[in-house]
């Protein structure tokens, strides 16, 4: 029987192994997706405890918005992937869990704002351990602080009532909106164990599901701790490219030199590589700032000082990016957007997603407001979740899903997010239905800038000379 031929389907009902996932989020619902297209003789459950999510997985009106998704839970929802709020009889079926929970910043007490929240991620090793009845394969999937599969291990050994549990880790690195292609075509997967017989032949029935559709060498094998480091730190280095990159538009906006020209040569050069080098308002998204932070964290309860405030820089200059886009908004609109109308053309805090968790437009959305500026926000799929994020200013901010409705008898549009429909709109039509002076400031730096000026537009980019039609 060639590798291959292991991973065929055994005749209707047949099951090989039975996973479950807790979790049903962003990482729960397209990786277990995923899988189970790519591993048909396997069943996979994903449980939840909000049950409104489980009810959109199992609608076709899915809780996120993710290109492809919908089209890989249709051809195997009901088959052999299973949505649902049963968590407890989850677990006491299967052989392999992975726990993909959310693990946002603490919010309150020791380590508030930096250290991660892991209540969450315990009430489940919690709850596995009073439902399980057989010995079990827990994943850690959710990004973690280094050492919590030890943690993790101690609350499961000490109730484990003779059951064995084998912890994990198999961190997950697709991004949002190229999800499916990440999950797909990654460029590799990170499975952690102990280097123990148990521990090793654990970490070969994870690989075997990769095994499915990833060649060999995609699958990366390491001891646990580095396992969960290696996720943290990926973050950072990418986080870490984006806060170097916009630290040097700040310098290129007082310079005349142009940061696109820079990115581009900067990264033609293959030690440094081209990607993540688009300078850009600020990076979003849940994880970034809350994975650096935890790194933060983690460093200065190991006493390493240094270590923890080169990382945290990171998230500063973020902080500052943001801040700095804003100041530029006021002080190029005459020192003041009070009473103007402004249009925001993007919440999402990346093209391709409705997700807006740190998205870099709630800040500066928020600081606009404080300047009293009247907003109108647009964007194709966040408005939903751009409206629970500025709750708190009902009342004072328009949603409109047309951009071109959004823009009318505005001052000005700040472009947020690099949704592609903002390159092809017809600006002429937008600039005819704005106030005069008209602004443009482009905090993705995705537009025709000299087409804008052109039109009559002045225009503000980000890290590059602005174009204006004052004296
Ligand atoms: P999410 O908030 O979208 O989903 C987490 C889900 O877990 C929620 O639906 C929540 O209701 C559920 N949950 C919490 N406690 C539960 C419990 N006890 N039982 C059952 N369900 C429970 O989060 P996410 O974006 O999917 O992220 C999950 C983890 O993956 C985080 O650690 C994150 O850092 C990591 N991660 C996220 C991404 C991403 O692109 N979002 C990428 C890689 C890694
Ligand atoms: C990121 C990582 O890319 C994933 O590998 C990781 O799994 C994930 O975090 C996670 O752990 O949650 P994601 O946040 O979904 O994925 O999206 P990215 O494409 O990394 O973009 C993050 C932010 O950086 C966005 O706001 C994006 O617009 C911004 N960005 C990205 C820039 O400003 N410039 C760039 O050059 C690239």
């Amino acid at each position: 029987m060639s590798s291959k031929d292991k991973f065929l389907p055994k005749g209707p009902g047949y099951v090989e192994k039975k996973i479950l996932c807790i979790g049903a989020g962003y990482v729960g619902g397209p990786t277990m997706a995923v899988i189970a297209e790519k591993c048909p003789e396997y069943r996979i459950d994903v449980v939840d405890i909000d049950k409104k999510r489980i009810e959109r997985w199992n609608s076709d009106d899915l809780p996120i918005y993710e290109p492809g998704l919908l089209e890989v839970v249709e051809k195997v929802r009901g088959k052999n992937l299973f949505f649902s709020t049963h968590v407890a009889e989850g677990i006491e079926n299967a052989d392999i869990i992975f726990v993909s929970v959310n693990t946002p910043t603490k919010t309150f007490g020791e380590g508030a704002g930096m250290a991660s929240n892991l209540q969450y991620w315990e009430e489940v090793a919690h709850q596995i351990v009073k439902n399980a009845k057989s010995n079990k394969i827990i994943v850690e999937k959710s990004t973690l602080p280094v050492r919590t599969a030890q943690a993790m291990e101690r609350i499961l050994k000490a109730n484990c009532k003779g059951l064995k549990f084998e912890v994990i880790s198999n961190p997950e690195f697709l991004a949002e909106g190229t999800a499916i292609n990440d999950l797909l075509h990654g460029d590799r997967v990170l499975i952690g164990s102990h280097k123990t017989k148990s521990g090793l032949a654990a970490a070969e029935e994870i690989a075997d599901i990769y095994r499915h559709w990833l060649p060999e060498e995609k699958i990366i094998t390491t001891n646990l701790w580095s396992s969960e480091l290696s996720k943290l730190v990926a973050n950072a280095f990418l986080a870490q490219r984006i806060s170097s990159i916009n630290s040097i538009s700040a310098l290129c906006e007082k310079t005349d030199a142009d940061i696109s020209e820079i990115s581009y040569a900067i990264g033609k050069d293959s030690r440094i590589g081209s990607k993540f080098l688009n300078a850009s308002v600020g990076f979003g998204g849940s994880c970034f700032k809350k994975d650096i932070l935890n790194l933060v964290y983690i460093a200065k309860s190991y006493g390493l000082t240094e270590v923890a405030e080169y990382w945290h820089q990171v998230v500063k200059m973020n902080e500052y990016q943001e801040r700095l886009f804003v100041r530029r908004m006021i002080k190029e609109m005459f020192n003041t957007v009070s009473g103007k109308k402004i249009a925001i053309f993007g919440f999402a805090f990346k093209a391709d997603t409705g997700d807006t968790r740190e998205s870099p437009a709630i800040e500066v959305v928020s600081k606009l407001l404080e300047e009293r500026a009247k907003i109108v926000i647009s964007d194709p799929k966040a408005l939903e979740n751009a409206k629970i994020d500025l709750k708190e200013f009902e009342g004072e901010i328009s949603y409109e899903e047309d951009p071109y409705k959004a823009a009318k008898d505005c001052h000005a549009i700040a472009v947020l997010t690099e949704w592609n429909m903002y390159k092809d709109l017809d600006y002429n039509k937008i600039y005819d239905n704005m106030r005069k002076p008209a602004f443009i400031f482009d905090g993705r730096n995705i537009l025709n800038h000299e087409e804008l000026y052109n039109i009559g537009f002045n225009v503000f980019p980000i890290g590059k000379g602005q174009m204006t039609h004052f004296e």
